[in-house]
């Protein structure tokens, strides 16, 4: 019996239970005499109150469908379905739930589109992972795209080799080398449709149901999805200020025998912080004792705003043990959906197999443009001016923070990347955070959709300075802390009522 629940429906969440229930019957797949789970455990599969199933159990019954009684539970009537059948307009529903893959079943998690959806009109955004786009090279897009027109013609349009565009892998190999320290040649480099494909070829690649692959703690939330919906067990390990922390990884290693460990060591998602040097070369040497692949994901090690970054972990590595995947999302526009991994041959074989299968290349006009634009030097440009423009907008908000902060918030510095890492009052309730910040136009990102099981991060909330204009993160910042103050008050004032106690 599946049952899948969408929290963003319009449709109560008992309705919700009760129409699949109802569609089940009349479908047959819950036969007379079937004994529904208690309550208690429906609600805990479900991750809902028990008294929202206790109401889809009681409109069923109330239409007839079951009985309950204590001590013996729900059971489905007899002649319960031909019920349905008979009633005025009811026609047999297609059981979608039942039709779809476990994978699709349990994935209701929205959270991507949700922050795409949440970016638009007057809000203050420090939700998304979005490059500001009033720094986007359009002018310069517009005259390469002008040149490409007129020198390439057709060629534009044609499809393009599978692993992509010859001369953009040697773009990316150019700057991978350049910048940083990876020795990787065009043919150790294949383009993808952003790095997200990337993380889901992995999991096609290395994943079957009920393996376990490792991740930071918190982690980016896409990964997250990914590997679940691959049917992965996905175990965290805990990070500090110098990234995820080598000596838990190593015991979670013998205990849980991973397929790969997948780690964001430079300015992680969402915490910022950046895996040291000595760390790295611990993380690759358990690799190497575990026979491990590591699956390096550096979308923002480019855009540092101190000192240079130490080097990725694919730079690093002597035995062929990192899969590197990176993108052109984060330091130029997430729309052109251009991303790329260096892997050994063995693994690029595959990946490029499944690259075919899936949509055969990346759009050819994308892939042109990107390496026109490297080649006249622009991307190196666009680099520098980000590294600026980014780190303003960071000490904006830091200063923003320092200004209006109450007791009991906290946050980190990074050094690069797109966040900051930001930690609440102790008896704030998070869900009524979100709706006094909305209410004051400022959305982020809630802390739990970057712990793989989604009972941690209540504490913390994500925070992007690159979206908002410089001139609104201040201001956004003091709706939030408003925001924060009233949450807070509002908690605390529950908190007393509930400890009054009745005069005898
Ligand atoms: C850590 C990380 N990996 C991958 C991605 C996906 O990037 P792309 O747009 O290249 O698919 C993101 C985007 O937010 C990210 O933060």
């Amino acid at each position: 019996m599946r049952i899948s629940i969408n929290r963003n429906a319009d449709t109560p969440i008992y309705l919700q239970i009760k129409n699949q229930l109802r569609d089940m019957i009349f479908s047959g797949v819950l036969p007379e005499d079937f004994l529904l789970p208690p309550e208690r455990s429906l609600a805990k599969t479900l991750e809902v109150n028990r008294s929202t199933v206790i109401k889809a159990y009681q409109e069923l019954k109330a239409d007839g469908l079951v009985d309950s009684h204590v001590g013996r539970g729900t059971v489905i009537l007899s002649q319960a379905a031909k019920k349905l059948s008979l009633m005025e307009g009811y026609i047999n529903p297609l059981p979608w739930y039942q039709l779809f893959t476990e994978s699709i079943t349990s994935s209701n998690d929205t959270i991507i589109g949700d922050i795409m959806a949440m970016t638009g009109g007057d809000v203050i955004s420090f939700a998304g992972g979005i490059p500001a786009p009033n720094l986007y090279p359009v002018k310069i897009m517009e005259e390469i795209q002008k040149e490409l027109f007129q020198k390439n013609g057709q060629e534009l349009f044609l499809h393009s080799p599978v692993e992509g565009y010859y001369p953009l892998r040697e773009s990316i190999s150019y700057l991978l080398r350049q910048r940083q320290q990876i020795t990787a040649s065009p043919k150790d480099v294949v383009v993808l449709s952003g790095s997200q494909q990337g993380l889901d070829f992995a999991a096609r690649i290395f994943i079957r149901p009920g393996d376990t692959v490792i991740v930071e703690e918190p982690t980016f939330f896409g990964a997250i999805q990914i590997f679940r919906s691959a049917g992965a067990r996905v175990i965290g390990v805990p990070i500090d200020n110098d990234g995820m922390r080598i000596d838990v990884l190593e015991s979670l290693l013998v205990r849980h025998k991973p397929k790969f460990i997948y780690t964001l060591p430079t300015f992680q998602n969402p915490s910022g912080v950046t895996l040291s040097l000595e760390r790295r070369y611990q993380l690759l040497n358990l690799a190497y004792q575990h026979q491990l692949p590591i699956v390096e994901d550096d979308p923002y090690g480019e855009l540092y705003y101190g000192n240079t970054p130490v080097p990725p972990l694919k730079a690093l590595d002597r035995h062929g043990y990192v899969i590197y995947l990176s993108t052109f999302s984060k330091a130029l526009f997430l729309g052109l959906r251009v991303g790329w991994v260096a892997a050994p041959p063995q693994v690029l074989a595959k990946f490029a197999h499944l690259k075919q299968m899936t949509d055969l290349h990346v759009n050819t006009p994308a892939q042109l443009l990107l390496d026109a634009f490297i080649r006249r030097g622009d991307y190196e440009r666009h680099i520098a001016l980000l590294r600026q423009e980014y780190a303003e907008r960071r000490n904006i908000m830091l200063k923003a923070l320092e200004k209006y902060k109450i007791p009991g918030i906290s946050w980190n510095k990074p050094e690069g990347g797109f966040y900051i890492w930001c930690r609440l009052p102790d008896n704030i309730v998070r869900h009524k955070l979100v709706a006094n910040a909305g209410k004051r136009g400022v959305v982020f990102l809630p802390g739990e959709a970057f712990y793989p099981d989604g009972t941690q991060g209540d504490t913390h909330i994500r925070l992007n300075y690159t979206f908002a204009k410089p001139q609104q993160i201040e201001e956004g910042i003091k709706y939030l802390m408003q925001a924060v103050r009233e949450t807070v008050a509002a908690s605390s004032e529950q908190e007393n009522k509930r400890n009054i106690k009745p005069l005898v």
